[in-house]
């Protein structure tokens, strides 16, 4: 059984790392649930195909964009944007057989999303709201990490973050009492969000490091987090401080919003896609450079320990991890995650051959301006 569920929109780049420079696209590749895949941009779009050319399976982003369509940077085939090849070097037609397979694509607040699954089950009510990520109300840099690591193991330490307290003790966290606090956890209700609402609060604790760097608190402090851990792996949280004595909040205080989201690789290894936002009008650019260098210095914290967690998990393949009352999101979402892709196996669902003749173009973008270099 895999360990991820097919269909769902996995993000597979920010906005900006697929640019277009007129007339010419550029070309870029990664790896998703373990299929290689090229999107590449046009006046006409997105379109993401599968990265390996039918003829002798050289990757097609080693190709050049030419118009609307992908040449295979090998002996030439020419691929529409729906993998049909639509011509060949020295060949009256091209060849009914040549096709690679495309994938539904879609862009939405900076995140290119491609659907892994039965294209015509893409549904975009299925997006994540990260709506922090395009909006004048928010700042933020944008941040990916690279893991040789399932991706599970994150979205574990994501969905608990009692770990801030010895994790971050230096960054995000700075006190036990976050890791003494019960969280509250819900299901989602709302159609096409599956996945779990945690609310954690803790009254009194020292303001942490990267608290200071957007307001001096002088005393102790309430903190909240508030987030939503939908499927595939993405986490949309709000999350704050404000003096303990006060139950008011206002703009001179902390509000963050943050939206992150894992994208398996492989079944080892998954790509980290992550910001996190402060309202507008603070002295954006500095103090987002600076909240970004203490959220990828914290995000090395995480990989550092989860990594090794990794490891030690591959030297004892019969391991019984020990469940704590701490545990119980994660283990929550885990159930979900399993029945998902229990459902997706069931005899009752198509099971797609990745080769299969190409399917109608299911090229969808919400924001379809052409990004300039
Ligand atoms: S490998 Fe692509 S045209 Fe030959
Ligand atoms: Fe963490």
């Amino acid at each position: 059984m895999p360990t991820w569920v097919r269909n769902c929109w996995y993000v597979i780049a920010w906005s900006h790392e697929i640019t277009y420079a007129p007339p010419k696209g550029q070309v870029f590749s990664r790896t998703v649930l373990g299929e290689p895949i090229v999107v590449y941009r046009t006046s006409a779009g997105l379109s993401a195909l599968a990265d390996r050319c039918c003829h002798r399976g050289a990757p097609l982003s080693k190709g050049r964009v030419e118009g609307d369509h992908l040449r295979c940077g090998y002996h030439g085939l020419l691929f529409d944007q729906r993998g049909a090849c639509v011509a060949a070097p020295g060949m009256a037609a091209p060849p009914r057989a040549a096709c690679v397979k495309s994938y539904p694509v879609v862009e939405h607040n900076r995140w290119v999303f491609v659907w892994m699954g039965d294209p015509a089950q893409a549904d975009l009510t299925q997006l994540p709201n990260n709506y922090s990520c395009c909006s004048v109300d928010w700042h933020y840099e944008p941040g990916y990490l690279h893991y040789d690591t399932d991706y599970r193991l994150i979205c574990d330490n994501l969905l608990d973050f009692s770990h801030l307290s010895y994790v971050h003790e230096a960054t995000l966290g700075g006190s036990t009492e976050i890791a003494q606090a019960k969280p509250e956890i819900t299901n989602l209700s709302q159609p096409g969000q599956r996945g779990l609402r945690v609310r954690r609060e803790v009254a009194r604790v020292p303001s942490p490091p990267s608290y200071q760097r957007i307001h001096r608190f002088e005393g102790e402090i309430y903190r909240w987090w508030d987030y939503d851990f939908v499927l595939p792996g993405t986490l949309l949280m709000r999350s704050g401080g404000r003096p303990a004595a006060n139950n008011t909040v206002d703009r001179g205080e902390v509000e963050l919003h943050s939206c992150q989201t894992l994208t398996p690789e492989t079944e080892h290894s998954t790509h980290y896609f992550f910001q996190q936002s402060h309202r507008s009008g603070m002295g954006d650019a500095e103090l987002a450079a600076s909240m970004h260098a203490m959220l990828v210095r914290a995000f090395d914290e995480d990989k550092d320990i989860i990594s090794a967690q990794a490891q030690s998990l591959a030297m004892a393949p019969d391991f019984q991890m020990l469940p704590l009352h701490l545990d119980r999101a994660l283990q929550q979402f885990r159930q979900l995650l399993a029945r998902e892709i229990a459902a997706e196996h069931s005899p009752a669902v198509e099971v797609l051959t990745p080769t299969r003749p190409v399917h109608p173009v299911r090229t969808i973008a919400v924001h379809t301006e052409p990004l300039l270099k």
